[in-house]
């Protein structure tokens, strides 16, 4: 954290480390990869310490962006933010606190915009990342991801899942809050990543980490695997992060867990989201196929609010705490000993295969079948 010398692609900090040492600025680092993005950009000699970008901390949230690899298409941005008038806003969270009461199977969908009220910047929002880079701005408020806390809305959703009025959320969140809030991993899929997980390479299971990963773009933490192998020796993997960048494929496992929790649906719920990314923003919409209803509620317009069942325009905390009022259910406050963050021994975070069959249909033989032999593999 701070300002430390690092290299810009695989964050070695220079001085303190051992590779940084050998390397002895003959070459710009010693991660193969990034050489070439770096050495177009700096010049390295002895006495030019300074040559080394003083890092950006990733940490940050809207730095979070920054190690994205730069792309132009980023949609549409900074679109003017609409409200709903009072009386049309109580019939509309009315109607949606009956429709909760009435379906069988609810799934939120969330996005940035449940978490701005944490601190953290939306993308796409007027105040987003996106938004102000393209006046050549930054957002002001950036606050550290270690030091963001659940909002109104992740701990009434926490709180939803747990009395059973909703079965799945589904996030496009990177900032690990719904995690922070309690909201058992049986319960969510984190579409896009998560700062607080890290996945091994070689037997895929993932795992919590205690504080914000350093990089972002599935790159390499230099961190043993935890996971321990069939014969109780410990996995050879090495821990990476989870965080997508632009061209990189959606987690399967993450992405089949939504769509089927999706497709069982008959009312998803999106708060928070400009639903301009791909794959992920038609997952809701599968519940049409049950004749479902699709619900938004975001401050700008969306994409696909004419598919949209009921579009509502305000902030998601003032929506959901007055939707928690018509339904008489008390919103949990967040408790440090639910938080994954802060327990001293990291959390199972994989979403198995096994999962994802105990989602299809557990009927079949052949399935069942497969399941006993993941489940002996399961140590
Ligand atoms: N907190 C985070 O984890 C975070 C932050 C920035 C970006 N992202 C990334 O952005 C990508 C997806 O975009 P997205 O659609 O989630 O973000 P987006 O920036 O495209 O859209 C966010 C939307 O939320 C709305 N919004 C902001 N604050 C709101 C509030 N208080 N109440 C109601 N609406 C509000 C905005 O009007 C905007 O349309 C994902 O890949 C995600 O990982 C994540
Ligand atoms: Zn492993």
């Amino acid at each position: 954290m701070g300002n430390s010398l690092e290299c810009q692609k695989c964050f070695t900090t220079g001085g303190s480390c051992e590779i940084f040492r050998k390397v002895k600025f003959v070459q710009l680092c010693h991660h193969k990869k990034s050489r070439t993005s770096f050495s177009a950009k700096y010049t390295v000699n002895r006495l030019n310490v300074a040559s080394w970008r003083i890092s950006i901390s990733i940490q940050m949230s809207c730095n979070y962006a920054e190690g994205l690899t730069p792309y132009k298409n980023k949609g549409k941005v900074g679109m003017i933010e609409i409200f709903d008038a009072p009386n049309d806003l109580n019939e509309k969270i009315s109607l949606l606190a009956d429709w909760i009461k009435n379906s069988k199977y609810t799934v939120f969908h969330t996005g940035a915009g449940i978490s701005t009220s944490a601190g953290i910047p939306d993308f796409r929002g007027p105040n987003g990342v996106w938004t102000l880079e393209k006046q050549g701005k930054k957002p002001e408020i950036n606050l550290d991801f270690n030091d963001a806390m659940p909002t109104l809305t992740h701990m009434a959703i926490k709180t939803l899942v747990k009395k059973g009025y909703v079965k799945y959320v589904v996030s496009q969140n990177i900032d690990g809050l719904h995690l922070k809030s309690g909201l058992l991993r049986e319960h969510m899929s984190e579409v896009h990543g998560n700062m607080f997980t890290m996945k091994c390479n070689k037997c895929n299971r993932s795992f919590t980490s205690q504080t914000a990963v350093k990089t972002v773009g599935q790159q390499n933490l230099n961190i043993s695997c935890l996971g321990k192998t069939k014969k109780g020796s410990l996995c050879r993997g090495i821990l990476h992060d989870t965080i997508l960048d632009w061209e990189h494929r959606l987690p399967y496992n993450e992405l089949q867990m939504a769509e089927l929790h999706s497709n069982n649906a008959d009312l998803c719920i999106c708060l928070g989201t400009s639903l301009q990314i791909q794959p992920i923003n038609l997952v809701p919409f599968k519940a049409k196929k049950n004749k479902g209803k699709v619900v938004i509620c975001n401050l700008q317009k969306t994409m696909c609010d004419r598919k949209a069942d009921l579009v509502i325009h305000t902030y998601v905390d003032d929506m959901m705490k007055s939707l928690m009022g018509i339904l008489g259910v008390e919103i949990e406050n967040y408790d440090e000993k639910l938080d994954p963050t802060k327990m001293t021994n990291p959390t199972d975070w994989t979403i198995y295969e096994i999962d994802l069959l105990n989602m299809q249909d557990i009927k079949k033989d052949e399935t069942k079948s497969k399941k006993r032999k993941l489940q002996d593999q399961i140590l």
